[in-house]
């Protein structure tokens, strides 16, 4: 059977499922998003903003979006493609990725952006960087994504809706920027100068002598980029609804994952949307009794991070994590890719030095950032941490970039941690030092003290980006899938063994 065959003879009988990440972001949902998108009539996408990047091949040309979903390649089908209301949604980002859908001659005549979708603004990326130059920063991808859901939830955010009406645009702008000013009184107007002269800001053109910000020109800018796609402005949940009602299959795609989730990730180290199944339902117009499968994504038996905030597994701990906290030298680049090959060479997956051992697992498995071009710290595959999202999302997983650890010598697991620091309370439990903890507690401050036990396997050291049956994997690698499943109640339901479609392994589970 090819793809498309097992694809629906595993999704016989469902008619909405989703695709989420269960750690960090970054596990290759982009790829079966775009596999599934031939199975679902509407594809939605319900959290995050263009802190999301993913690289969408156009006409043989590798181009990043950030925003519209990779279900866009099926649009030509006829297959409705949604941001919906849930979606921190910049229209300088979309009009750039509409000129790059028409220069690769791209169809997007059913594209629908959710009037309730929050608006990014100059004051959110503005108000981002601001935060980050502080140092106790988050890391975060610059985009603005942190203020807008402050703004949505402080009740002063403006919605894509608003864009449509010029003068309620302009007022509640006005009034925002009004809201905010006492935040900006505490900055140094210079350092507000600079940011705003950015050329992700418009280079100047917001920035204001006597008002800090010209509320004027974001007005004219903004009501012309939507111009561009007025008639892409709809009540999205209602079609979501319709689609539904008819009978259609609907496919939500989820941005980040769990792990980064506000509401279940490891706070504060965190986006500002909930990127769990929960936030997703909820952000692409449905609930959570809508859904009949969500495949969590599980990169394995490695794992990534990007940004601050603790990563107990990480090859090379904190010398790591400083490392990838560097934006690229020459900005302009924008991949920290080549800089990173420059310093160290070529480095092997089995490098004795574990600093260099995350180098060659990076360099390996293509690690680094869609957004910001930052190095992604790599670490072991973290069962407290997948019991905790399991827990949270359901258990079918999908196990993505597995081939990238053929070569390793061994396999480290950790399948739990033990606890060293003073004594934490966690409502009614006490965690003292020496505790073994199981299911990961993700509160930043319990996370960074976590001390992971590793079980050890040996590596497979076979290529297995050819195989495409659970039965001829080899057996080294099948004790390991076993084992992540028996420890924290995963059912794999796919396996992913390189980037293009027909690398998939159906477990048939
Ligand atoms: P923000 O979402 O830009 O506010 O960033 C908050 C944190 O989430 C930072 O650590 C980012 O690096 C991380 N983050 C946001 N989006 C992604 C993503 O798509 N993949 C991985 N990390 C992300």
């Amino acid at each position: 059977m090819n793809f498309f065959e097992q694809a629906s003879s595993m999704l016989h009988g469902r008619q909405v499922i989703a695709i989420t990440c269960f750690q960090w972001g970054d596990t290759g949902k982009g790829k079966f998003v775009d596999a599934f998108g031939s199975w679902a009539k509407v594809i939605v996408r319900g959290t995050g903003g263009a802190n999301a990047g993913h690289t969408i091949s156009l006409n043989g040309n590798e181009s990043i979006f950030h925003l519209i979903p990779s279900g866009i390649l099926h649009d030509a089908e006829g297959k409705i493609n949604i941001i919906g209301s849930g979606v921190a949604f910049d229209p300088g980002i979309i009009t750039d990725e509409l000129d790059m859908l028409d220069d690769a001659k791209m169809s997007y005549g059913n594209l629908l952006f959710s009037n309730r979708a929050h608006l990014v603004l100059p004051q959110h990326l503005l108000l981002d960087r601001l935060r980050e130059s502080k140092a106790d920063k988050i890391g975060t991808t610059g985009r603005g994504i942190g203020p807008v859901y402050t703004d949505h939830y402080a009740r002063r955010g403006l919605r894509l809706n608003d864009l449509l009406n010029k003068d309620i645009f302009s007022q509640k702008l006005k009034a925002n920027l009004r809201e905010i000013a006492g935040l900006l009184s505490l900055e140094d107007s210079e350092k507000i100068k600079a940011i705003l002269g950015h050329e992700h800001l418009g280079g100047g053109r917001y920035w204001s002598e006597s008002s800090l910000i010209d509320a004027d020109a974001i007005v004219e800018t903004y009501v012309a980029y939507a111009d561009r796609f007025t008639g892409m402005i709809q009540d999205t949940d209602a079609i979501v609804r319709e689609a539904l009602e008819e009978g259609s299959k609907v496919l939500c795609e989820g941005a980040q994952g769990n792990l980064l989730s506000i509401d279940i990730g490891s706070y504060p180290h965190v986006t500002s949307s909930d990127c769990s199944v929960h936030g997703l339902m909820k952000g692409a117009g449905l609930d959570m009794s809508d859904l009949d499968l969500n495949l969590g994504i599980v990169k394995a038996p490695y794992m990534t991070r990007v940004g601050n905030g603790p990563f107990p597994t990480e090859f090379g701990g904190e010398k790591s994590a400083e490392w990838c906290a560097k934006a690229a030298e020459d900005e302009k680049k924008k991949s920290r890719k080549q800089e990173e090959l420059d310093r160290f060479g070529k480095v092997s997956v089995n490098s004795q030095d574990e600093f260099l051992r995350g180098i060659g697992i990076r360099q390996a498995g293509h690690e680094f950032g869609a957004t910001t071009g930052r190095c992604r710290r790599t670490g072991r595959l973290d069962l407290p941490l997948l019991r905790h999202s399991i827990r949270h999302s359901g258990q079918e997983i999908i196990l993505t970039k597995l081939d990238v650890m053929d070569e390793s010598d061994v396999i480290e697991i950790c399948e739990s941690y033990t606890y060293r620091g003073p004594s934490y309370r966690l409502g009614n439990r006490i965690i003292n030092d020496g505790d073994k903890i199981e299911t990961a507690i993700t509160e930043s401050e319990v996370l960074a003290r976590c001390v992971p036990n590793y079980v050890v396997f040996p590596g497979w050291k076979t290529d297995i980006s050819g195989i495409r049956t659970f039965s001829d994997l080899p057996q080294k690698l099948i004790d390991v899938i076993h084992y992540i499943e028996n420890k924290t109640g995963a059912v794999t339901e796919i396996l992913s063994v390189g980037p293009d479609r027909e690398q998939t392994i159906f477990t048939e589970n």
